[in-house]
């Protein structure tokens, strides 16, 4: 069983080929990061166009680096939501037109499920239930994944997500896009604690998370700087990193202890951060837990998670309902599609 997995919905091109039995076969990428970069942040439009312009030589590489045709294709796993409205419509066009051409089914796939099992392709043996910790641009959540369908949000960011709060202070403090990789960069030149950040909500009762205030006192620091020299800006970028990690970590251990599970999963673009895998890492071994990441390539957007989910599914049999019913032929997107309405058949 084979299945093609699309992904176009925000900055990334991905596609990918999975084989039910024999796993990853080929996966194929294209970052929008230089087109963006200008703007500071993701240009919805321009994100589109670039998908219409990569996707279908993108697809021919995959397959020709699998050694198939789309004859040998069983399925598309495609994402339908959430995402940019445009961008998610480049993908589902593709794969509903393939789809219909070749007579095979369209899975949709929500992004953050993609996530959520991307770790399950390097540890296929990975058993459920587990916790996921799933940082992204747009998520902080930790979930209680029973299985592939079955998830169940335990704590959320309130206001801004993580991967968020790395790209505004990047941007506050002056270095690239996107922020989370130019912040930690930065920040192995810095020493966390000469200036002082809050770790907001660590100490609550609850597995709530809430950003947007560091993003303020990052500010309020940034302002209190006689200068913005390049020693002081990689000390706040080292103390920011070390406050995001505090919060997420002391929250997982919180997730893993309301549970009562002993394996934690991490999952979204935060996930690929060195500090936080490293802290991660020492507090699940204090516990006697375990963690899993997703190799680093495939933490960020990609077409291998999709196709991954799309398999689990088929194998499965859970198929999801599409995004519209507008006929046999009519497919859409789910620009905003909450995680937990995904219910088990
Ligand atoms: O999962 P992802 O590729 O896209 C979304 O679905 O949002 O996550 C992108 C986010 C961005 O905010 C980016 O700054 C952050 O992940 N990110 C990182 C790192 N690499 C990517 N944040 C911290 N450290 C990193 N090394
Ligand atoms: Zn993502």
């Amino acid at each position: 069983m084979r299945v093609l997995g699309i992904e176009t919905s925000c900055d990334e091109t991905g596609v990918a080929l999975v084989d039910g039995e024999r796993g990853l076969l080929a996966h194929a990428l294209h970052s929008q990061v230089d087109l963006h970069e200008a703007y500071g942040g993701v240009v919805p439009e321009l994100a589109s166009r670039d998908h219409v312009r990569r996707l279908l030589p993108l697809t021919r590489k995959v397959l020709a680096e699998a050694g198939c045709t789309l004859a040998d294709l069983d399925a598309i796993a495609v994402t339908e939501g959430p995402g940019l409205a445009g961008a998610l419509l480049v993908g589902t066009s593709v794969a509903h037109a393939l789809g219909y051409a070749l007579r095979i089914p369209v899975i949709p796939i929500h992004h953050l499920e993609g996530h959520l099992l991307s770790p399950l392709i390097s540890e296929p043996d990975l058993a459920f239930p587990f916790v996921a910790l799933l940082v992204s641009g747009g998520h902080s959540q930790l979930m209680r994944v029973g299985g592939v369908g079955d998830y169940e949000l335990l704590g959320d960011t309130l206001d801004d997500a993580a991967g968020e709060a790395f790209d505004k202070t990047a941007k506050l403090l002056g270095l690239g896009y996107p922020g989370g990789p130019a912040v930690a960069k930065a920040a192995l030149a810095g020493a966390a604690g000469r200036l002082k950040l809050p770790r907001p909500m660590i100490a609550s009762d609850d597995l709530e998370m809430s950003f947007s205030g560091l993003k303020t006192a990052v500010l309020t620091l940034v302002r209190a700087q006689a200068a913005l020299t390049a020693a002081t800006v990689a000390d706040i970028a080292a103390e920011f990193q070390e406050a995001v990690t505090d919060v997420l970590c002391a929250k997982s251990i919180g997730a893993l202890a309301r549970t009562g599970l002993d394996t934690l999963v991490v999952a979204g673009g935060v996930g690929a951060n060195l500090r936080l895998r490293e802290k991660l890492d020492a507090a699940m071994r204090r516990r006697g837990a375990r963690v899993v990441y997703p190799p680093v390539a495939l933490c960020t957007d990609n077409g291998a998670m999709i196709a991954w989910a799309g398999a689990l599914r088929l194998r499965e049999g859970r198929m999801p309902a599409a995004a519209s019913d507008v006929g046999a032929s009519g497919f859409g997107v789910r620009p905003r599609w909450p995680l937990d309405s995904l219910q088990r058949p």
